[in-house]
């Protein structure tokens, strides 16, 4: 099973993952974390018993306990032996992040030429769950999108393909990863493939075909055209889309886990415009080239539901993505146009460059009447404002539901994805009334990301509702985190995966 996960994404990334008890590496390549004020020659161990005064005299010299975030190695120039050992200064023991020392080591040692690397977090006392979480750090880590480069120079290649963790219990942790962790890697390594693809090879119909291939994991999928969309009257959707030789598309993933089959489900919604030109409320040059990223969202829902389905989560959930691309063109819709969306609500144009919330007006609309759900989540790159309020360490979290927002403030931390909750109120949804339609699909500067999510609370018809405005934290153009090397983040297949497995399953 697991070895199919991982062609699922086209990712470069550590394929063998094994969790051992063995406290020494034969070949390849070892990590040992140091600590503060620990002695060094302890954590050493094994090791010190066959290259006993070299190690000795490497942990003095280093003074690694002294200065955290350092490292040394020591080589073999015997290629049938262990090719290098290293300690790694890893700070005060009682705050180890195992995930972020298991990206450390992986960034350090994705290109070295050898295949393999252990790292030793055996007698640490570590939970299952940070054993497990070591592994996901390496994949984030060595992730790379190289699909489209016909040449990579050797030292940036790949060398990597194996990873041992030592640990005290590792059928606990082993367990931990194939059950949870690594299903859920996976999902985000995948959301991050479609984030990079360029919006010339994934368009809304070779996106629907990708999502399709994830039928193989044991989703159900069905997929809406046009054709369908103008049956059930989505025509904020459809007008999105108009501009473009591109047919749009929605669809639909599910995944029924849960013990009762016909208990109401959990939504996942996501806004997928493969590019996002702004239409004919064309958006300056520079710098749109990151709205291949305008998927985000979608990217999101379609990691978590394959996360789910490969972890046999006990949950009964719905994924739907509404797939568009945004041009300019003659058959474009202009800003001052009305269009009548599936709930029968009028929207006057105000700019086409506000697409996002047209798309998930009838993505949210037709998921509530469809599948009545017990709660609807939407993940949107959907305001630059959320951007300018937040960075790219939080997303913006706007609910109708207190308990919703509990559940997601005890969530996130675990998934170590940041959201920050922003206020909805009647004085904001006021703002988007219009003199000509029932409202305008926006209203320039003020409280740009609030609007917005005013706008989409209008097509909720009351169930509980999360909007996630992941504009900044889906993609970035700065590299400072060594989990996240490239553009995009994979930002929301944890969160969702783990406020489903806190608070809807079992
Ligand atoms: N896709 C953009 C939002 C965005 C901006 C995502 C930067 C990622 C990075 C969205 O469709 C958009 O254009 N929003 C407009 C809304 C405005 C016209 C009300 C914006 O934020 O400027
Ligand atoms: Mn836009
Ligand atoms: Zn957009």
């Amino acid at each position: 099973m697991l070895s199919a996960l991982i062609s699922v994404a086209l990712s470069i990334t550590v394929v063998k993952i094994e969790f051992v008890a063995s406290k020494r590496a034969v070949s390849g390549m070892a990590v040992v974390p140091v600590f503060e004020k620990e002695a060094c020659y302890g954590v050493a161990r094994d090791y010190l018993k066959d290259g006993g005064p070299q190690v000795k005299a490497t942990l003095k010299g280093a003074r690694l306990s002294a200065h955290p975030g350092t490292h040394t190695s020591l080589y073999s120039s015997d290629p049938s032996k262990l090719n290098a050992l290293t300690f790694w200064s890893a700070g005060e023991k009682k705050r180890f992040d195992a995930e972020l020392f298991g990206a450390k080591a992986g960034a350090a040692f994705r290109t070295r030429g050898e295949s393999s690397l252990t790292l030793h977090l055996d007698g640490l006392s570590l939970s299952q769950d940070e054993l497990a979480r070591a592994a996901v750090g390496v994949r984030l880590a060595t992730y790379r999108f190289f699909k489209h480069r016909s040449k990579v120079s050797e030292n940036r290649l790949t060398t990597l393909k194996t990873l041992r963790i030592t640990c005290d219990s590792p059928t606990q942790a082993r367990s931990s990863y194939r059950s949870f962790h690594g299903p859920i890697c996976d999902g985000q390594l995948h959301a991050r493939d479609l984030v990079n693809e360029p919006a010339n090879i994934l368009f809304p119909k070779a996106y629907a075909t990708r999502i399709r291939a994830l039928k193989k994991a044991g989703l159900e999928i069905e997929v809406l055209g046009e054709k369908e969309m103008k049956a059930l009257k989505m025509n904020a959707l459809l007008g999105v889309g108009q501009g473009s030789r591109r047919e749009s598309q929605l669809v639909v993933m599910k995944w029924m886990g849960g013990k009762r089959k016909k208990g109401a489900p959990v939504c996942l919604v996501g806004k997928g415009i493969t590019f996002d030109t702004g239409g004919i409320s064309l958006k300056p040059g520079v710098g749109m080239w990151d709205m291949k990223g305008d998927m985000g969202g979608s990217a999101a829902v379609v990691g978590a539901m394959q996360a789910l389905a490969l972890r046999k989560a006990k949950v009964n959930a719905i994924g739907i993505v509404a797939l568009a691309e945004n041009m300019p063109d003659g058959n474009a819709q202009n800003p001052g146009d009305v269009i009548t969306s599936m709930s029968g609500q009028t929207i006057e144009l105000q700019s086409t460059d506000a697409e996002g919330r047209l798309v998930l007006a009838d993505a949210l609309w037709y998921a509530k009447k469809t599948f009545k759900p017990c709660a609807m989540v939407d993940l949107a790159t959907l305001t630059g404002a959320v951007l300018v309020s937040l960075g790219h360490e939080h997303a913006g979290l706007f609910t109708n539901s207190d308990k919703l927002a509990k559940e997601f403030e005890k969530s996130s931390p675990k998934a170590q994805e940041r959201t920050w909750r922003f206020p909805l109120l009647p004085e904001y949804d006021r703002l988007l009334d219009s003199e000509t339609a029932d409202m305008k699909n926006s209203v320039g500067r003020v409280a740009g990301s609030i609007t917005a999510a005013q706008f989409l609370q209008r097509f909720v018809d009351g169930t509980p509702w999360v909007h996630l405005d992941i504009a900044g934290t889906s993609s970035k153009n700065t590299r400072t985190d060594p989990r996240e090397p490239s553009f995009a983040i994979g930002y929301g297949v944890r969160l969702l995966n783990q406020w489903i497995a806190d608070h809807y399953e079992g």
